[in-house]
C-alpha cells in the first residue's frame, strides 16, 4: 500500500469524499462530543472534511490536520477556506515524525488512514508522545470483510447509497484478522497503557489510552 496518496488520486479522493458527508458528520459529531475545548490532532487528514466539520461544530476547539501528501494539504486548506472556518489548520507532516513537543493534544484522531501505515507501531508511539496524559487516541478505519448484511445496515444507518460505498469501504481498510492480529499486537507493544477495539458493523474504532 502506498503511504501518501499522490496528486491525481488526491483530486479524485477529494471529489468522492465530498459525497460521503453523512458518514463524515456522524464521525465528526462523535469526536466533537468527546471534548468541549482544547486541541485535536488529526493524522492522515486527507482533504480535511472531518476536521472542518469538527471546527464548525465547536469553535472553541483548535484542530490541526496533518498529511504526508502535499496535494491533500493544498486541497484541505482550500476546503477550509471555502467553509470559512479559522480554528482548523493543515500541515504537511509524516505520522512517524510529528513536529510537536510532548503532551500537546487533548485528543488525537485518524480516520481511514491506518491501512496506509507501513509501520503502525511507530505511528502509535508518535501519537503517544504528543498526547496529554489521561487522554485518548481514536483511530477509525473500515473492516473490509464486513458481512453483506452488516454492510447494508451500516450504509442505511449513515445514509449512504450501496454504490459506490460498499465497494469503497471493502477496498479501503483492514480485514477483521488484521485488526485483531497485527494492529492489536502493535497497540499492545506500543507505549499506550490500554487499548480497545469497538466495532460498528463496517467501521472499526481503535481507542488507545494514555494514563
Ligand atoms: C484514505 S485517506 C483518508 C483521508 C481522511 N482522513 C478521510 O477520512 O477521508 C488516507 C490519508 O493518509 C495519508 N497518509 C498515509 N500515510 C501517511 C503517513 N505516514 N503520514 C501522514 N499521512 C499519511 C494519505 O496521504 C491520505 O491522505
Amino acid at each position: 500500500m502506498i503511504e501518501g496518496i499522490p496528486a491525481p488520486g488526491a483530486y479524485l479522493y477529494n471529489f468522492l469524499t465530498r459525497k460521503r458527508k453523512n458518514l463524515d458528520r456522524v464521525i465528526a459529531e462523535e469526536i466533537t462530543n468527546k471534548i468541549e475545548h482544547g486541541k485535536i490532532l488529526d493524522i492522515g487528514t486527507g482533504p480535511g472534511f472531518i476536521p472542518i466539520k469538527i471546527a464548525k461544530f465547536n469553535p472553541d476547539l483548535e484542530i490541526i490536520g496533518i498529511d504526508i501528501s502535499k496535494t491533500m494539504i493544498k486541497l484541505a486548506k482550500k476546503n477550509a477556506e471555502k467553509a470559512g472556518v479559522n480554528n482548523v489548520t493543515f500541515e504537511v507532516m509524516s505520522a512517524y515524525k510529528l513536529r510537536f513537543l510532548e503532551e500537546q493534544f487533548d485528543l488525537v484522531t485518524s480516520i481511514g488512514a491506518l491501512h496506509h501505515f507501513n509501520n503502525p507501531l511507530k505511528a502509535f508511539n508518535e501519537m503517544y508522545r504528543v498526547l496529554k496524559s489521561q487522554r485518548e487516541v481514536w483511530i477509525y478505519d473500515f473492516i473490509t470483510d464486513t458481512p453483506k448484511k452488516d454492510m447494508r445496515k451500516f450504509l442505511e444507518e449513515v445514509g449512504l447509497p450501496k454504490f459506490p460505498w460498499s465497494i469503497a469501504f471493502r477496498l479501503h481498510g483492514l480485514n477483521y484478522r488484521e485488526w485483531t492480529g497485527e494492529i492489536s499486537k502493535a497497540a499492545e507493544q506500543s507505549k499506550f497503557d490500554d487499548y480497545k477495539l469497538e466495532r460498528n458493523k463496517a467501521l472499526m474504532k481503535l481507542i488507545l489510552r494514555k494514563f
